[in-house]
């Protein structure tokens, strides 16, 4: 019997409603704008108030993905929620989320971490218990949730980021296919990026982490290509010339660029330098297949587990009814470290729903925040979680209407809509 299609049915984006200017904040921190800019690459960050945390954007990112999509909340018999900036050392926000968002009470819900390999661990899982006909016709909500904080005068400071992104796994999905056959994962224990119990900021070896990603991408190929030796993946669509976008976990955007490279030097066995002429043909399909798909990640930041999706999201808005059929890569990376890579191909009518998925107007709505301000947002986040913490007063940060954590009291979180 054939294996029913399976994959991603509906998404949407959430994000905190402040943001700084990357040539401010390198003004502020006597850098020159462009390295932040061109070199990390990246044109803007998404700062979360301390009245915004994981439950808020993910529960707005979910809310908007079954509007949107028009998805009764019934229909969803999982809720998975990746983090790694959960808000309760036991407590998983998924439960608050799942309150928040009115789903039954006949639904797995849980929390999964793995760094920024969380959600894509959750898609996973969401994807085997549909095709193990456990569902029963039930569909997975996955969302995607951090704010990622590496503290104020930091290395990693300009690779901050918060948002959420959720998905909708369902069987024949409106928006992608996901290729169940044929995948890649590796795991390597590695102190490149971890956040110790006592602490809101990463510790992170910055340019160690750089390599330990690659190195993780190299071994989920190796583990991919591997599969297509056996009969039932011949012949299917799998080096960067065969796929139609190649989709990264983008920290920042330069990262993407970078993975770029590597993907196509462990399909040639052999390492390119700048000088060499087959630099043209990399830099050419970087041009084709990834850079148009990173525009939302150049604004908001990194977002950790969501930030591949993002792209994703990036991709999907762009898409025309010419465009069914497109084979495309997905690779995540989670610090520690876990990864993964997925292919997915892009299902007939997805185009229809470009215009419901762009998040544009929504990042054009901001508030740019002076760095005076982002820095006094930083320390008033440090205290929000204490309990009875007068920082968590959404009248305080001049936010109108939306959800929001409005503190803790009785030592247990607090949610309100406002407006
Ligand atoms: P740094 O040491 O301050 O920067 O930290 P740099 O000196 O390496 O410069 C960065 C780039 O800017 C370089 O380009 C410079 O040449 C260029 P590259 O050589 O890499 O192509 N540059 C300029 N370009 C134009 N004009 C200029 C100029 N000056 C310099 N004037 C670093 C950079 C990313 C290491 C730091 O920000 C950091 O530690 N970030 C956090 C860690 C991170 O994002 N790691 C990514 C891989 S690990 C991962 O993705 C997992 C993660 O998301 C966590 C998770 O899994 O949960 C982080």
């Amino acid at each position: 019997m054939d294996k029913p299609v399976v994959g991603i049915d509906a998404m949407a984006f959430a994000g905190p409603e402040c943001f700084v200017e990357m040539a401010a904040l390198a003004d502020a921190r006597g850098v020159d704008p462009n390295k932040y800019i061109k070199g990390i690459g990246q044109r803007q960050m998404a700062v979360a108030t301390p009245c915004e945390d994981t439950v808020t954007l993910a529960a707005e990112a979910g809310r908007k993905a079954l509007e949107a999509f028009g998805i009764d909340p019934a229909e969803i018999g999982t809720l998975v929620v990746g983090t790694e900036t959960g808000v309760d050392h036991s407590k998983p926000s998924a439960v608050y989320v799942h309150e928040l968002l009115g789903l039954p009470a006949r639904c797995r819900t849980f929390e999964t971490k793995h760094a920024c390999y969380g959600a894509m661990a959750g898609l996973t899982a969401a994807m085997d218990w549909i095709l193990s006909g456990r569902a029963k016709g039930r569909k997975a909500l996955i969302i995607a949730s951090d704010i990622a904080r590496y503290g104020v005068n930091t290395p990693g400071e300009p690779t901050q980021g918060a948002g959420a992104v959720a998905m909708v796994i369902s069987e024949n999905p409106r928006l992608l296919a996901l290729d169940a056959d044929l995948s890649g994962d590796f795991t390597k224990q590695v102190m490149d990026f971890w956040r110790p119990l006592y602490s809101k900021y990463a510790q992170v070896d910055g340019h160690y982490s750089i390599d330990c990603y690659l190195e993780a991408l190299e071994g989920c190929l190796d583990h991919a290509s591997e599969q297509l030796s056996e009969d039932a993946n011949q012949g299917k669509p799998f080096q960067i010339g065969e796929l139609d976008a190649c989709l990264y976990h983008v920290p920042f955007t330069k990262m993407a660029k970078k993975a770029h490279h590597r993907h196509r030097e462990t399909e040639l066995g052999d390492r390119v330098s700048r000088e060499d002429p087959r630099m043209a043909d990399i830099l050419g399909s970087y041009g084709a297949k990834v850079s148009p798909f990173l525009s939302l990640n150049e604004r908001v930041g990194n977002i950790y587990t969501g930030s591949v999706f993002l792209a994703m999201i990036d991709f999907l808005r762009q898409l025309g009814p010419e465009h069914a059929g497109q084979r495309l890569s997905l690779f995540s990376y989670g610090s520690g470290s876990g990864a993964a890579l997925m292919f997915a191909e892009v299902v007939q009518g997805a185009g229809d729903w470009s215009a419901t998925l762009d998040p544009t107007a929504e990042l054009d709505a901001r508030r740019a925040l002076s760095i005076a301000d982002y820095e006094a947002l930083c320390a008033a986040s440090e205290e929000a979680d204490l309990n009875n913490s007068e920082m968590a007063d959404p009248a305080r940060w001049g936010l109108g209407s939306g959800l929001f954590y409005t503190g803790t009291v009785d030592h247990q979180r607090r949610y309100a809509r406002i407006g």
